[in-house]
């Protein structure tokens, strides 16, 4: 064994610290720095730090956890992108050669997300029409990503003067483009702070309102940025139909 085998780790082995189930895809996982202590230490003793793995969805459900110990106490712990690390990314225009990470990161995001308010099916079936990432945004300059510390494309979100469906323009209506955060990213504000960025743009470009085609799941997400819903609308994905939400907004605050 070398030792880079020493920094590979396998998920599989692992259980979910919070739901208790398997984990069995890595890429919906987070390790977990647990730091905790048995009651009967904890007067006495500096607390122990450990890790442990969770689902991505668990840890954003902020469940409290079945400890493997009866009585602890837990004094927190840090998921390995945490919050300030997560702000500190820088937003950069995507270019033409980010696409395969881009489209990497959009299947893992979606993935996820889509799962909470969508069947498995309907997920499977349009997964790979929705990870997909039309070239001409790479080409707009108003398409962005946010990427790590080694350059892996972590966010990517944008705005368009054209619909993204008919590629009609509409004077004074910008459209949201192909919003997602990696699950081991997501929580900690990068959504809100790739559409801080897209709206002052689209105000500087003198449109009047922004919409949005959201999925069921990011309906809340998009709420809570000032979107209403303006009606239900079902995509056509190729033949395969996503209930989605038109959401829209003013470009400034009411
Ligand atoms: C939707 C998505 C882009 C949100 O990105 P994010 O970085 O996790 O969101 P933020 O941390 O910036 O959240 C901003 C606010 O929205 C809330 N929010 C985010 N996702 C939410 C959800 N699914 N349900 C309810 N509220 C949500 C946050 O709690 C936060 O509120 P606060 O500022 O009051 O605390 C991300 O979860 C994602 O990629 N989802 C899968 C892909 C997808 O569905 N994209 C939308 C395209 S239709």
């Amino acid at each position: 064994m070398t030792d880079d085998d020493d920094d590979i780790v396998d998920a599989h082995e692992f259980h979910c610290v919070f739901c208790g189930v398997a984990i069995e895809d890595e890429s919906s996982a987070v390790m977990l720095t647990a730091t905790w202590m048995p009651h009967w230490r904890a007067d006495k003793f500096a607390p122990l730090a450990q890790d442990f793995w969770a689902h991505s969805a668990c840890l954003e459900k902020g469940w409290k956890g079945q400890w493997p110990w009866e009585e602890h106490i837990l004094y927190g712990f840090e998921a390995g992108a945490d919050k300030e690390y997560a702000q500190s990314l820088e937003i950069s225009v995507a270019r033409p050669e980010d696409r395969e990470e881009i489209e990497d990161m959009l299947e893992t995001a979606f993935a996820e997300g889509l799962r909470r308010s969508y069947g498995t099916d309907l997920v499977d079936a349009v997964l790979p029409t929705i990870s997909k990432i039309n070239p001409k945004l790479l080409t707009s300059g108003t398409f962005y990503v946010l990427a790590d510390m080694d350059g892996q494309v972590v966010a990517s979100g944008g705005w368009t003067l054209d619909d993204p469906v008919t590629g009609e323009v509409i004077e004074g209506v910008a459209h949201i483009r192909h919003f997602a955060v990696h699950p081991d990213f997501s929580g900690f504000g990068l959504g809100r702070k790739l559409f801080r960025h897209c709206r002052s743009l689209i105000a500087n470009a003198g449109a009047r309102e922004i919409r949005c085609l959201s999925g069921l799941n990011a309906e809340a997400f998009y709420a809570k940025l000032g979107f209403e819903r303006a009606g239900a609308v079902d995509i056509d994905l190729g033949g395969v139909f996503l209930p989605s939400v038109d959401m829209r907004r003013p470009v400034k605050d009411s």
